[in-house]
């Protein structure tokens, strides 16, 4: 089975980010056959600073193989090195209908916060439809937010397979309940568009300080509280060993639940949590070159695949002649 999912390298990723999206995929290497890529295409829709983007994609890509991603059991690349991907989008763009674009929520939440709505953003869904149909991918692990694009992606490829033949897989996605949405310190959905965010690798004093700043409200220690609405909880219940999550949670139900100490308890929780995998990252930080090596690698390998599809999609629309 393939799985397949990327990433935006848009910003440090956050522990939204990595509940998500990044641990479900690594553990995927076990048993599937994995595809994890760095969507730079996708963040040009609204990055525009070209060292932002071309830092952040040598970051995101270290961030993966410091977490345990390993580029030997799986195919792993950056969106823009296997071009292909740019053609088909185009030929599935013109069997999309507008309406189908139109009706999609993450271009209308953009809109509505005063994103400047780019052609770019628009069309978003349908790369992102050439991303996962180039690859013949059967599942397409991500967050919520990102359920209907896998749903527009379905459409696409059923129109193609109806007018054209016999094309493409059409995926499945899965969303995991469990870490459907973590909460950011604010208590919105974690994400680096609304600055609350807990980074996976900050420095000891940045941790604390957000930490602490996760939103709870002021029910005294002695009354019980609702964990399902804690953004603290929500937070320490990822990351606690399962018996201590198992105490805080009767602390919650029956009393005696302290926010402070329970954030002060995380801090070191995290800290603990990801403490390898901040060694490991600091080494790739330091030697680039090697990141690079693992990319280029990546990218022989998937375009290997894309090539195959391609050839099939040209024949089929009649470009080849
Ligand atoms: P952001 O909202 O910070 O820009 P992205 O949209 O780039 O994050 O998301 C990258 C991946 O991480 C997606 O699969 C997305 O669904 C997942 N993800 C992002 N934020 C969260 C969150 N708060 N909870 C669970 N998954 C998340
Ligand atoms: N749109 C996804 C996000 O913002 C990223 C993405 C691009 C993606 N192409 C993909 C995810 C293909 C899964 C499969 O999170």
């Amino acid at each position: 089975m393939r799985v397949l999912s990327g990433i935006q390298p848009t910003g440090s990723l956050h522990i939204g980010n990595y509940l998500g999206m990044m641990k479900p995929m690594i553990s995927y290497m076990e048993t599937s056959e994995l595809f994890v890529f760095i969507v730079n295409l996708h963040a040009l829709t609204s990055v525009t600073d070209s060292k932002k983007l071309s830092v952040g994609t040598l970051e995101a890509a270290a961030d993966f193989m410091a977490l345990g991603l390993d580029p030997d059991r799986c195919y792993f690349w950056v969106q823009s090195d296997v071009p292909e991907v740019v053609e088909l989008s185009w030929i599935l763009t013109c069997i999309t209908p507008m309406g189908l674009l139109e009706r999609c929520h993450s271009y209308k939440d953009k809109i509505s916060k005063g994103i400047s709505p780019n052609h770019g953003l628009f069309a978003y869904p349908v790369l992102m439809a050439a991303d996962i149909l180039l690859y013949q991918s059967n599942l397409v692990p991500v967050g919520r937010d990102q359920q209907q694009h896998i749903e527009v992606t379905r459409d696409i490829a059923l129109k193609f397979n109806h007018i054209f033949g016999e094309t493409f897989v059409i995926p499945e996605g899965e969303i995991s309940d469990d870490v459907a949405t973590v909460p950011g310190i604010d208590g919105q959905k974690m994400s680096k568009s609304y600055d609350n965010t807990i980074e996976i690798f900050l420095d000891e004093k940045t941790l604390k300080k957000k930490v602490m700043s996760i939103k709870t409200d002021s029910t005294p220690v002695d009354q019980p509280k609702d964990p399902q609405n804690c953004n603290l909880y929500q937070v320490y219940r990822h990351f606690a060993p399962k018996e201590r999550v198992a105490e805080v949670l009767r602390l919650y139900e029956e009393g005696g639940a302290a926010y402070g100490a329970i954030k002060k308890e995380l801090v070191g929780i995290l800290w603990d949590y990801f403490s390898d995998h901040r060694q490991e990252r600091e080494r790739l930080v330091k030697d680039p070159g090697h990141v690079r090596a693992v990319l280029a690698n990546g990218a022989e390998k998937a375009r290997a695949i894309a090539v195959k599809t391609m050839e099939d999609v040209r024949r089929k629309v009649g470009v080849l002649y």
